[in-house]
């Protein structure tokens, strides 16, 4: 079943730069879905459209409803986002504070919710600094916050912008498997290949703002004339396994 649909989605930031220039896509209930392209080819800011932080001309459909000013605020109740920039989403205050904020607005299960706040800032090793400050965080603390408030609040839709940027090869491992034991709909904008080969059935590759193909990631990925064609290159852990197994 589709649970995101974009037709002709075209993106113009208010310098004139062509963002997102006439993208249609699908994506379906339960998959992760990696989005990839060279630096400034558009992720982030189809990342940012797909999760209604901005609103681009075209249609999107999402959850079965069409996205706009209006419908974009239930939309934010059913899903969550780690952006690219964690100071674009922290609000300065104390990793405990901050972990829970709004908490008490609104909550659904805030039980449950603040028991895995706990279990991942443990697993992030945040929980011996919760009295600190987000703003005075390094940046793999201040994601590995932003992760720990988007993962723990188990919505329908998780959109994550660069997941593993400042994480060390361990928190990478253990977001790795945190993501591979949710069945919502997973949505990852990464530059970090092997992070988009472990996770992610289905891919779209982006250039220039412009969706050149969508397919399945083992394919995609180790297409080495495709993927160096549009400035990326096959990811080294679909290298090894070819030349044990291929
Ligand atoms: N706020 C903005 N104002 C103007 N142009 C922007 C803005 N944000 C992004 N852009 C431009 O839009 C294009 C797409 O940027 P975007 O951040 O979506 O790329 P990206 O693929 O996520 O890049 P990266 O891999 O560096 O994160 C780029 O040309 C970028 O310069
Ligand atoms: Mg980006």
């Amino acid at each position: 079943m589709s649970i995101i649909r974009a037709e002709h989605v075209t993106y113009i930031y208010p310098d004139g730069t062509d963002a997102l220039q006439d993208i249609s896509l699908e994506i379906y209930a339960g998959d992760t879905l990696g989005i990839i392209g060279c630096s400034g080819s558009g992720k982030s800011t189809l990342l940012r459209a797909l999760a209604g932080l901005i609103i681009p001309a075209g249609k999107i459909q999402i959850l079965g409803r069409q996205l706009d000013h209006s419908s974009r605020k239930s939309l934010f109740r059913e899903s969550a986002v780690v952006m690219q920039n964690p100071e674009d989403q922290l609000l300065g205050y104390d990793i405990a504070r901050e972990s829970t904020f709004g908490l008490n607005y609104y909550a659904p299960q805030k039980n449950k919710r603040l028991q895995l706040i706990e279990k991942y800032l443990k697993i992030f090793s945040l929980d011996d600094i919760k009295e600190k400050k987000s703003s005075e965080l390094s940046f793999g603390e201040q994601k590995k916050l932003c992760l720990t408030i988007a993962l723990s609040q188990e919505r329908k839709l998780l959109f994550l912008d660069e997941p593993t940027m400042g994480l060390a090869a361990g928190e990478r491992r253990s977001l790795i498997q945190l993501i591979k034991d949710m069945t919502n709909t997973r949505i990852i904008a990464s530059n970090d290949l092997n992070f988009v080969l472990d996770l992610c059935k289905n891919i779209f590759l982006l250039h220039e703002g412009k969706l050149i193909t969508a397919g399945r990631a083992h394919e995609i990925l180790a297409d080495k004339e495709l993927m160096e064609k549009y400035g990326l290159e096959v990811p080294l852990n679909l290298l090894l396994y070819q030349s044990i197994y291929v």
